[in-house]
């Protein structure tokens, strides 16, 4: 079971960056900071789960004040050794429920961080929290995978994600229940590590249901950051929904 600093505990923070060193390119990281620079105007960005930094820190030094939301006291020592990560404030707790002062012109929630709430009362939870926390015509971004089941032979619940020489990702479906636990092995000085993690997966639509009862419409889908459009052969989906102007 995971302690305090849920499934991102020290074990995971200390080898996050290394992990997955892909998602650190500036390939990855630059169309996505672009995308909120353009979305964050003038005004501030929330980041929940906002890690190591990887997203935060880029933004920030294009000029965007940026604030994270984390459970992770690990993450947030990993991010506050980079530098510039001392010049960002964040909040340690749960970003379902946790509150911040003040509004901002976006909040987001990358790399299927969405899906670490494993419950649906906890993801609807979350949209509210984030509306809160939006100014008006403000926007929530979303970066998350479609649910994977086009790929799940009937009868089987396991799919592998990374097979390399070192590391190997398959993920567990749980269809009756929305639910999906990663199951991560690594090798480390020569012994093999696992790291499993549960998710709730949710398709595109329910997460819009959830953005209406949070006062919130869809606006954007794109199936990356580059504004590729969204089809149905997409496996991930950026979407950015709006809270009301009043
Ligand atoms: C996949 S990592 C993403 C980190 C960072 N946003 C990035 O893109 O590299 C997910 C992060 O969300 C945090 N997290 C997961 N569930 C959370 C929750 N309910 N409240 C706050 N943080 C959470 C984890 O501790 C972890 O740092």
């Amino acid at each position: 079971m995971p302690g305090d600093d849920g499934y991102f505990d020290e074990r995971v923070a200390e080898r996050y960056d290394e992990g997955e060193p892909e998602m650190f390119d500036p390939a990855v990281v630059d169309p996505a900071v672009d995308f909120l620079v353009e979305l964050a105007g003038e005004g501030r960005a929330l980041e929940l789960g906002i890690g190591t930094g990887r997203i935060a820190l880029p933004l920030a030094q294009r000029g965007v004040p940026v604030h994270g939301i984390e459970l992770s006291k690990a993450m947030v020592a990993r991010l506050r050794a980079k530098p510039g990560g001392e010049d960002i404030g964040v909040t340690i707790g749960d970003f379902a429920t946790t509150t911040v002062d003040g509004t901002f012109s976006v909040v987001y929630l990358v790399f299927n961080t969405i899906m670490n709430l494993t419950t649906q009362a906890a993801q609807v939870a979350c949209f509210r929290n984030v509306a809160a926390h939006l100014e008006p015509g403000g926007r929530f971004v979303i970066e998350v995978g479609v649910p994977g089941l086009q790929l799940l032979p009937p009868g089987e619940t396991i799919r592998a994600f990374h097979v390399s020489e070192t590391r190997w990702g398959f993920d567990e479906y749980d269809v009756a229940n929305q639910g999906l636990t990663s199951h991560h092995f690594v090798t480390v000085d020569g012994r093999l590590e696992r790291h499993s993690v549960p998710f709730r997966y949710a398709w595109p639509s329910e997460l819009d249901l959830m953005a209406e009862l949070a006062a919130m419409r869809l606006r954007e889908r794109w199936s990356g950051w580059k504004r590729e459009p969204f089809t149905s052969d997409s496996d991930k989906h950026v979407s950015v929904w709006e809270k009301a102007a009043v």
